[in-house]
């Protein structure tokens, strides 16, 4: 059966004639080279989306979250706090800016940033006049972080925010979208995101003059005059017009792809809703999450090693799932860093299972894949 049938992935792209058509259009427009209409059309459709003021279209998450630590101050020598529980992106991208990642430990219930913690150590920091340049936050697989806690203590301190919301395009925290928190925030429309431009990314910001430095040096630091003259260091960080168009597209279908998304996640709820020791891991109570990935809690001590074993049985049938983001502090390229830990990361590293959640999943995919969890379990 399972060799007939097509693979099953994490989060395939979701790409219809709509999307081929844009992309076509594009091409025949004569707008091949880099920039072009899309480009600023698709940071307008950003804006009017999310309701942030400004918008610039990069080449990747990763590269808006290097120009946006760099656009609020970070500068090498800083540490910057950075949730221990991410993708290597985030920690990576204060590498780049020259800054030290300092680790923090997650919140048990939405697996982001602890803001309890966040303030015990940024309350010992200011003590030994040691505090970060800046916090990065994460809202991980599309769950806001706790916002009011956490806004309320970087304001106490001084520190600035760049929300790394990779992952949460279509989320929101109480009445303002993902990415409007701190002084930018930062999507991915990396190929397996809740959209994809096959690769690119956008900084958001109300700061205008701020989205203008981060365009500016995302083009080459490039003065206006007619040869190429150098102020300042640049970077070739632009999205170009095709894959614009492609998201411009995508944004269009968004709202639809975020609905199937969450239906995806309420049929697992519901399809284990009777099997003791796990759980889908839902929403926190302040804004609704576009569930990009449907995310399973096992109890260690009802289920030793489930996760592994219901990967396992999975790939048997060709369904892809994956492990959670293996926390920063476990990872051997930051095996010196300083992390401030309270075991909840690690926990959620060994308990935790990231399913199938693409928007093209059928009734019967999401029924085959609760019912080989429900089996593993009961093996
Ligand atoms: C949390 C997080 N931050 C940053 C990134 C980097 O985005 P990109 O792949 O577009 O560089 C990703 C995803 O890839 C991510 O999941």
């Amino acid at each position: 059966m399972s060799s007939e049938r097509e693979r099953i992935y994490l989060s395939p792209p979701d790409v219809t004639e709509a999307e081929v058509d844009a992309v076509s259009a594009a091409i025949r427009s004569g707008w091949v080279a880099p920039l072009g209409p899309d480009v600023d059309g698709f940071e307008s459709d950003i804006c009017a989306f999310t309701g942030i003021g400004s918008a610039v279209a990069l080449s990747s998450g990763t590269a808006a979250l290097h120009l946006g630590l760099k656009a609020i101050g970070v500068q090498p020598g800083d540490s910057v706090i950075v949730p221990t529980l991410t993708f290597g992106a985030t920690a990576f991208a204060a590498t780049y800016a020259g800054a030290t990642p300092v680790f923090l430990d997650a919140d048990e219930s939405t697996w982001n940033l602890d803001p309890q913690l966040l303030d015990d150590v940024l309350a010992a920091k200011a003590r030994g006049n040691e505090l970060p340049s800046a916090i990065m936050t994460v809202d991980l697989f599309g769950r806001t972080c706790d916002y009011g806690a956490i806004m309320g203590i970087a304001a106490r301190y001084g520190i600035p925010v760049l929300e790394d919301a990779a992952e949460a395009l279509g989320s929101r925290c109480g009445e303002q979208s993902a990415g409007a928190f701190g002084r930018a925030g930062v999507f991915s429309f990396n190929g397996n995101k809740i959209m994809t431009t096959s690769g690119g990314g956008m900084l958001v910001t109300d700061d205008a003059d701020l989205a203008d430095r981060v365009r500016y040096w995302s083009t080459q630091s490039r003065e206006p005059l007619p040869w190429y003259e150098h102020l300042e260091i640049g970077y070739n960080y632009r999205m170009s017009n095709l894959l614009a168009a492609l998201g411009r597209a995508q944004l269009s279908r968004l709202p639809s792809i975020i609905e199937r998304h969450r239906a995806i996640r309420d049929a697992y709820a519901q399809g284990l809703a009777d099997v003791p020791g796990v759980a889908i891991v839902q929403d926190p109570a302040w804004g609704a999450g576009n569930a990009w990935l449907t995310n399973l809690r096992c109890d260690a001590g009802l289920h030793p090693g489930a996760p592994e074993r219901i990967r396992l049985a999975l790939e048997a049938l060709n369904i892809e799932s994956r492990p959670v983001w293996k926390p920063m502090h476990q990872q051997p390229v930051f095996a010196s860093a300083e992390s401030h830990l309270t075991g909840v990361s690690d926990r959620i590293f060994a308990d935790g299972l990231c399913l199938p959640s693409g928007s093209a999943m059928s009734a019967d995919d999401v029924a085959l894949v609760t019912t080989t969890i429900r089996t593993t379990l009961q093996a």
